[in-house]
């Protein structure tokens, strides 16, 4: 019996017996509102528990449309969903619900890479496969976790560096002092490990870029208001904001306009986001942001990928990097109209 058919055996086997005592009735499934009663009806599906971060984004809530499409019923899949509302003891609870269920796979996004040996290996010894979706984990056991699908988020951090020094060559201002400060996300996540790290190694190439600060504004827009808030009041001269995501961006530039100052292609400070969400693209457009260095939130069709490589018995890769682009003024106009999110 295959590993998923054994398991699947065992839920119902378990499931049924409970619903027997309780209710009398024949072996007929059924849905309620507690997580651990969540059973499918219909044996043929395949079970997917998923952990997702909060709801702190755009991104994030276009990433979880993308698996609810996903891994929908018609596509074969029966779907529970937690969100952990930026809480990693409520992703922890809500991995051990998933094990204690037996749920075929695990698919869930840590909030940060540390802190998951002990239940990644409890999921492990109940045999069901996790897969990482968008943020990694830092555990001394990689065999914990099958596989990652995600951004390259070291690359978007060069690819926003490289823009930068392109931009003011561009300018003429390739020899000038240059003063950025850094709106990173959620501390100890990968997004920012990532972007940092890239960012970073592009700015050591540049003696005469000064980074004044990097303020963690937790990817959200009223955080990302009131750190930059602050850092207009510390710095006279800030030629640059890096924001690490569009929500915190828009916070960012409200506190610029509320201090009266321009940004953009004909502003004093100049912008720079990632994600490249809709009304963030439309802003490039309107030149308000210099540059949107995309993170792709369409990662459901990956992770069935790799499920699917799995139920014909294949072994899947470890690592699978989503498709991304920077956007600025040039090109914006070619995503625009498509964009869902
Ligand atoms: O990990 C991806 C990041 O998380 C996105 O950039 C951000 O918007 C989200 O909350």
């Amino acid at each position: 019996m295959k590993q998923r058919a054994k398991r699947k055996f065992r839920l119902i086997s378990s499931v049924l017996a409970v619903l027997l005592l309780l209710s009398g009735c024949g072996p007929d499934f059924k849905e309620d509102n507690s997580q651990d009663t969540v059973t499918p009806k219909d044996d043929s599906l395949i079970v997917v528990g998923v952990s997702q971060i909060g709801s702190e984004s755009v991104w994030r809530t276009a990433n979880t449309a993308s698996i609810q499409s996903t891994f929908s019923k018609e596509n074969g899949y029966f779907l529970i969903f937690d969100n952990a509302r930026q809480k990693q003891e409520n992703q922890i609870k809500a991995l051990r619900s998933f094990i204690s269920q037996q749920v075929d796979y695990i698919v869930f996004s840590p909030i940060v890479e540390d802190g998951w040996d002990t239940v990644l290996q409890e999921a492990k010894d109940a045999g069901i496969p996790v897969i990482l979706m968008d943020r990694n984990v830092n555990v001394k056991d990689e065999s914990l976790y099958t596989a990652w699908v995600g951004s390259d988020f070291t690359e978007e951090g060069r690819r926003a560096g490289r823009w930068l020094s392109g931009h003011l060559a561009e300018e003429g201002r390739g020899d000038e002092e240059v003063n950025i400060v850094v709106l990173q996300g959620t501390n100890g996540s990968t997004s920012v490990i990532g972007r940092t790290k890239g960012f970073d190694s592009v700015a050591a190439q540049h003696d005469r870029w000064n980074i004044l600060e990097q303020a963690d504004a937790d990817f959200t827009t009223a955080k990302g208001k009131e750190e930059m808030n602050k850092m207009l009041q510390k710095y006279e001269d800030i030629d640059v904001v890096v924001s690490q995501n569009d929500d915190m961006t828009f916070g960012a530039l409200e506190a610029i306009q509320e201090a009266g100052m321009t940004t953009g292609t004909e502003g004093e400070i100049i912008v720079i986001s990632f994600d490249a969400t809709k009304s963030a693209l439309e802003k490039v457009e309107e030149g308000i942001i210099n540059v949107d260095i995309e993170c792709n939130p369409e990662q459901g069709a990956y992770i069935e990928k790799v499920i699917r490589t799995m139920e014909n018995g294949e072994r899947a890769d470890k690592e699978y990097f989503v498709e991304e682009k920077v956007f600025t003024k040039k090109n914006v106009d070619s995503v625009i109209d498509d964009r869902s999110y």
